[in-house]
């Protein structure tokens, strides 16, 4: 899940190439590296560590040239050091590229060049390619990385130059790659936001596809050469849209932005004389008879929220797994059969492989999506875009929101089409879904609350989440969010399986995050918190606005807005996602790139 970056034109090739991977970092940021065409031939510096090791290291070297590849790495084979960071040249230094990917093959292939007398510098799968690519090379560049590719076998998205050309060959399969159009120069990113400064004018490289691009033009052909029309698109999201607009973190600034995110994504689609919500899909789900929600993290628990909407409102069964499951289980399915696959990126391979599984056994496929353009999107019959913007924070929040909207639309819809959810219901669901950005907002105004709590918490070993029926998967997500950002130890339960086992771990010194909401379980998780009390927890609950019940119940008590306990998910997650902020930026810890994570896992 590295990021990757080249320019050909007219500009200083440097500049652009670490303000792409200053953009680009969330993808991965354990090591980085540039490489530049210059009158003397090709430059590489590189770094292991953070972006800004590789800025320290190319102050006072003078890397004069337009045309550069860089990359920002998440490492898989080989510990991120300087040798194994990205680029990887040959031994004489003409040939040089970068990758994003896992080739599997690689280890049959190092041997076989060794024993052709290629020596190595890195412990990397993607260095292969360059002697590859040497051994090819007759002249034409173009053609030798297409030869070499031929046979690597795995995912990837590659950069390569060479000292002799004014030129820039890259190749995808798997792993995404994205071609920003200018005049008189041209650009190429793993991701959109790196090609905001300069070009919203793009193409979306597809599986197979190899392209030589220099200043004047892009070519694009497939493995075999034969010319491949790609068209170019404008992307929506603007430069803004993808800086940090004042705040400290990514993060904060896309949990501040969930208010307008709602409202992209139910806006224009509720329907509330008609009781019904406009979705613009082909798929008529009366033609349905079993949902199977794919999805992974943060994702897949909108899915399991998914599934508990999908059950309730349109009595439709539905299974929930995690891809990296799904697509290993043997699934039953047949042509009744849904595949729900959700992603924020679209290029989470458990996720596009889960599909793929699905597909090839005949399921109806359906994505909900956040990244135009995305892998996810060219594999599914249709897509119901998700209207987050760009996320660049590492820990999902507002696509996660986004998301959970997205079920609750589907759900009302296929209850509608399914003739299980009658109007009149259906309205009253959907006046209440008009009221969550509003509903968010009151929630954002509660952070100086919620950072109280976290400054009283934030040295605790482990916490506890515990939910109920649709506030389960917010449970998960809350201690997914804890443990990514502050690394401490979280664990999650349906409330009801507490007795089953967690209630060994409750002390005085185990904060347990209890979602309390208004709903016909309340009464019950009171009983649960009770329990946690008998036992010195500490309970910090998550309450609708106007309980004083269980203010004598709780340590804290962060209250939300009244809401449809069916929605009551969507402002309930929003303290949990502020609470491990804090918390983390009271340990000090990078909040917008964790430690060992990145954005989207495109290797399994
Ligand atoms: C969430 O904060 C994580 N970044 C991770 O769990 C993520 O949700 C998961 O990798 C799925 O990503 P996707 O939505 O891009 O497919």
């Amino acid at each position: 899940m590295c990021g990757i970056v080249g320019y050909v034109g007219f500009r200083k090739a440097t500049d652009v190439l670490l303000d792409g991977l200053r953009r680009l970092e969330y993808r991965g940021y354990d090591s980085a590296g540039v490489a530049v065409r210059t009158p003397e031939g090709l430059r590489v510096v590189k770094r292991s560590g953070k972006l800004s090791a590789l800025e320290e290291a190319l102050k006072g070297v003078e890397l004069s040239g337009n045309l550069g590849i860089g990359h920002t790495r998440w490492a898989t084979h080989g510990a991120p050091t300087d040798p194994n960071a990205h680029p990887h040249a040959t031994e004489d230094g003409r040939i040089t590229l970068i990758h994003n990917g896992i080739f599997e093959n690689y280890l049959e292939l190092k041997e076989a060049l060794k024993a052709r007398g290629h020596g190595f510098r890195s412990e990397t799968d993607s260095e292969v390619l360059a002697h590859l690519v040497e051994e090819k090379y007759r002249g034409d560049l173009f053609l030798a990385v297409r030869e070499a590719l031929e046979e690597v076998r795995g995912a990837y998205a590659v950069a390569v130059i060479h000292a002799g050309h004014e030129e820039i060959v890259a190749a995808r399969t798997v792993s995404p790659l994205v071609i920003g159009l200018g005049e008189g120069e041209n650009f190429l990113a793993s991701d959109v936001p790196a090609l905001l400064p300069y070009t919203r004018r793009v193409i979306f490289l597809h599986d197979g596809d190899v392209a030589r691009i220099t200043r004047e033009g892009v070519e694009i052909t497939d493995l075999q050469g034969r010319p491949v029309a790609r068209e170019a698109v404008e992307v929506d999201w603007t430069l803004e849209a993808a800086e940090k607009g004042g705040f400290p973190h990514y993060m904060l600034k896309e949990i501040h932005e969930q208010p307008w995110v709602l409202e992209s994504t139910l806006g224009g689609r509720l329907l509330e004389e008609e009781g019904d919500v406009a979705l613009d899909l082909a798929l008529d789900p009366k033609e349905v008879e079993r949902v199977q929600v794919i999805a992974c993290g943060t994702a897949s628990y909108a899915g399991l929220y998914g599934k508990y909407l999908l059950e309730a409102l349109a009595r439709i069964p539905t299974e929930w797994d995690v891809a990296s499951e799904y697509r290993y289980r043997d699934p039953l399915v047949d042509g009744k059969t849904l595949a729900l696959a959700i992603s924020q990126s679209g290029e989470t391979i458990d996720t596009l492989e889960a599909l793929r599984e699905a597909r090839r056994k005949g399921a109806r496929t359906l994505g909900v999506v956040n990244a135009k353009g995305s892998s996810l999107t060219r594999e599914v019959e249709e897509v119901l875009y998700i209207h987050a913007g760009p996320e660049i924070g590492v820990a999902s929040t507002k696509a996660y929101l986004a998301m959970l909207a997205a079920m609750a639309l589907l759900a009302v819809r296929f209850g509608r089409a399914r003739g299980v959810l009658d109007r009149e219901a259906s309205r009253g669901l959907i006046r209440e879904m008009r009221k969550l950005p509003r509903l968010v907002e009151e929630v954002l105004e509660k952070r100086p609350l919620i950072a109280h709590v976290a400054e009283k918490y934030h040295q605790a070993q482990d916490f506890l989440f515990l939910g109920r029926h649709v506030q389960t998967p917010t449970a998960y997500e809350g201690a997914l969010k804890l443990k990514e950002i502050s690394y401490i130890h979280a664990e999650a339960y349906p409330a009801g399986e507490m007795k089953h086992g967690p209630i060994a771990l409750i002390d005085e010194h185990l904060p347990v995050v209890v979602l309390a909401t208004q709903g016909p379980l309340y009464e019950k998780t009171l009983s649960n918190i009770q329990e946690v009390r008998a036992r010195g927890g500490k309970v910090i609950a998550i309450a609708t606005e106007g309980d004083e019940e269980i203010r004598k119940l709780a340590q804290e008590v962060i209250y939300v807005p009244q809401v449809h306990p069916l929605l009551a998910p969507i402002v309930s997650v929003v303290p949990l996602q502020l609470l491990a902020y804090e918390i983390a930026v009271l340990l000090g810890r990078d909040v917008d790139q964790p430690r060992n994570l990145a954005k989207s896992v495109t290797v399994e």
